[in-house]
């Protein structure tokens, strides 16, 4: 069986949605019907079959997103995309493209914040600086948009749909900052969804250990054998992730909620203590 969404009609933007999750997320919504608006530091790269490019607000020159370059080792073929998707130059952190980006929509139905991350960066011995900028991507910059598109997401009874982590709910070594970050996050979904209510909906997807192009370094490339440490045997793909938003962002009852997209966890390294090979 499955699960298909008619999301036509509806707008929907998705920060850091050139890359990984967020093109995922961007192409699962484009096949949906949706119109849909991408923004990132950086334009996606321009395919050479792609069409010309769709004006947007801001950055009339962006190309739009087209067909998924090669999908990271380990990970399997993108699902096709489907119409064209619009991009907007935008540095999320930065109050003035915030308002530049949403002041470029009428109308609103679902934002996306999906551009997060972290480089690894044990707290003794990096700089404040890095912490902050860590911390003002993946938690200030989701409140200012969110905020900003209030608006515009009451009028349409639209929702906000968080890119949160399994950082944020377990300890997260080498990343902490990242993982405060994410904590934050959910919980701020927590009172968006509470303070908004009943126009605007607010959730969660909580995503474990994800396959994608810059997290391959974060992996060591070892997509396979961290799939197996999953009790759903792989890594999430940008698919799984897409599927879980596709079914928030329609019309519905749920908000306040965490979806865990993690494939049943991460495996305890106590339990490998009992497996058969060290036990014997
Ligand atoms: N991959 C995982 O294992 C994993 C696990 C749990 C949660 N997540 C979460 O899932 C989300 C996506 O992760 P990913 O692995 O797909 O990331 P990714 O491949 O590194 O892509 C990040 C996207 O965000 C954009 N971006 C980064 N900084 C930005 C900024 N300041 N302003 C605007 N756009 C910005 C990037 O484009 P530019 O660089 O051009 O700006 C890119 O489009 C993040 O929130 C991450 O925390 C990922």
């Amino acid at each position: 069986m499955t699960a298909t969404y008619d999301h036509t009609g509806r707008h929907v933007l998705i920060t850091g949605g050139t890359k990984g999750i967020g093109a995922g997320i961007a192409r699962a919504f484009a096949a949906a019907g949706a119109t849909v608006t991408v923004c990132a530091r950086t334009p996606p790269p321009v395919p050479s079959s792609s069409p010309p490019p769709v004006p947007s607000p801001g950055s009339s020159s962006d190309p739009p997103l087209g067909p998924p370059s090669s999908p990271p080792s380990g990970s399997p073929p993108s699902p096709a995309p489907g119409g064209p998707v619009r991009f907007v130059r935008a540095d999320v952190r930065d109050p003035e493209d915030v308002e530049r980006l949403l002041g470029g929509f009428s109308r609103l139905d679902v934002l996306v914040n999906n551009a997060g991350g972290s480089p690894h960066a044990p707290l003794a011995g990096s700089s404040p600086r890095l912490h902050a900028r860590v911390i003002e991507l993946n938690l200030v910059a989701p409140l200012l948009l969110s905020q900003r598109a209030h608006p515009l997401l009451k009028d349409a009874g639209g929702s906000v749909i968080m890119i949160g982590s399994s950082s944020g709910v377990r300890p997260s070594p080498g990343t902490s900052a990242y993982g405060a970050a994410k904590a934050g996050l959910h919980h701020l979904a927590a009172c968006l969804a509470a303070e908004w209510a009943p126009e605007v909906r607010v959730n969660t997807v909580v995503v474990g250990l994800a396959a994608t192009e810059n997290a391959a370094g974060h992996y060591g490339g070892a997509f396979e054998q961290v799939g197996a440490t999953i009790p759903a045997g792989r890594m999430a793909r940008p698919e799984d992730v897409a599927a879980a938003c596709l079914w928030l962002a329609a019309p519905g009852y749920v908000t306040g909620a965490q979806i865990q997209v993690h494939g049943g966890g991460e495996t305890p390294a106590w339990s490998w203590l009992t497996s058969a090979e060290i036990a014997r």
